[in-house]
Order: C-alpha cells, then sequence, then structure tokens
C-alpha cells in the first residue's frame, strides 16, 4: 500500500511545481520578477514529462485498472479521473502553445498568464479528487496482490510505462527547479528589488 504515500508525495511535487509556475508567471505580469524563458522551459518540461506523461498514465494503467476490478461501481468516478487525464494533456499542449507564442511576442504574456491559472485550477481539482475519493476507496477495496503491483509499478526506477530511469531524472530536475526558482518557491537568486 506504498504506493498511496507515493502518489501523494508525487501530488505535493507536481503541486509545488504548478504553483511555482503560477507565481513565477503572475510575478512577471506584475513586473516583480524577470522574464527567465530557460525557467519557464524547464518548469513546462517538468509538468510534460513528469505528471503527464508517466505520473497520470501510472494511475490509469494499475491504480484505476485494479480498482475497476474490485469496485465495478467505482467505474464512473474512474471514467471521469480518466478522461480528466486526456484533457490535461490536451491542456498541456495548449498551454505550451501560449508560452512559445509569449516567448516570441510579450505582448501574449497576458493570455499565457491566464492559461497557467486555468491549467493550475483544473489540475488541483483533479489531485484533490483523487486523493479525496479515490486514495480511500482503494485503501479499502484492493487486495495485497493488487497493491504489489501497483507499488512496483510507482515505486519503480526504471520506470514501466516510458523505459526509461525515470524516478532519477526527475529528482534531478527537480533539484534544479528548487535551485533555480526565486524565494519562496525555491532557493535560487531573487529578482532585484524594484524602486
Ligand atoms: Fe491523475
Ligand atoms: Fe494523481
Amino acid at each position: 500500500m506504498k504506493a498511496i504515500a507515493i502518489i501523494q508525495d508525487e501530488h505535493r511535487a507536481i503541486t509545488a511545481v504548478v504553483e511555482g509556475l503560477r507565481h513565477l508567471v503572475a510575478a512577471i505580469a506584475a513586473g516583480q520578477a524577470a522574464a527567465d524563458h530557460a525557467l519557464l522551459a524547464a518548469l513546462l518540461r517538468y509538468i510534460e514529462q513528469f505528471p503527464e506523461r508517466l505520473h497520470h498514465p501510472k494511475e490509469d494503467d494499475f491504480l484505476f485498472a485494479r480498482l475497476r476490478l474490485r469496485r465495478p461501481e467505482a467505474a464512473p468516478l474512474l471514467d471521469a479521473l480518466q478522461q480528466e487525464h486526456a484533457i490535461g494533456r490536451e491542456r498541456f499542449v495548449e498551454l505550451k502553445a501560449m508560452w512559445e507564442r509569449y516567448r516570441d511576442d510579450p505582448e501574449a504574456l497576458p493570455a499565457f498568464a491566464d492559461g497557467v491559472e486555468r491549467y493550475a485550477h483544473f489540475h488541483w481539482r483533479h489531485m484533490r479528487r483523487e486523493e479525496d475519493e479515490v486514495l480511500p476507496l482503494a485503501a479499502a477495496a484492493l487486495a495485497p496482490d493488487d497493491w504489489e503491483a501497483i507499488d512496483a509499478a510507482f515505486a519503480s526506477n526504471d520506470d514501466p510505462v516510458v523505459g526509461v530511469p525515470a524516478s532519477r531524472a526527475f529528482r534531478e530536475l527537480f533539484r534544479h527547479l528548487a535551485a533555480t526558482m526565486p524565494p519562496p518557491y525555491g532557493v535560487g537568486p531573487q529578482a532585484p528589488a524594484r524602486r
């Protein structure tokens, strides 16, 4: 059952990055931070590679799949969340396109900032629903051999979905983000105070 703690930890890590992106973009829009496109690119790359390509697909393929077998009546909830995974992927593609437009044209900042707010809100609601509804149901309904498979998928260093040593790569990327993000989200250099 250790996958429950891993999923909660992953949600915390994803939230930290999405919230960091949200506040960085708001600070840029308010003229309080520089438009650091290398940092924005790193934040977007994390979201693309971790929640979108790894975390949500593992939920679909392992946690939701086992839960569907044990609790057929949970199908509407799991269908809705699985559909949100697909919608999230589409929204991320749109968000990345908004950033590319902004990178080429500073006038496109408000649209990008808006997109970030909407994506953050959508993602937050999605993860809350998983934690409030799916994880308690899984804790009650799944058997030890279900957990064995789910735990192995979530604990694996060599990720079975994409076949790369994902965990280490993401820990390194996360450390890099924490080192580059200005406070309070990281320990990187602060933007010079405006006079
Ligand atoms: Fe999810
Ligand atoms: Fe999740």
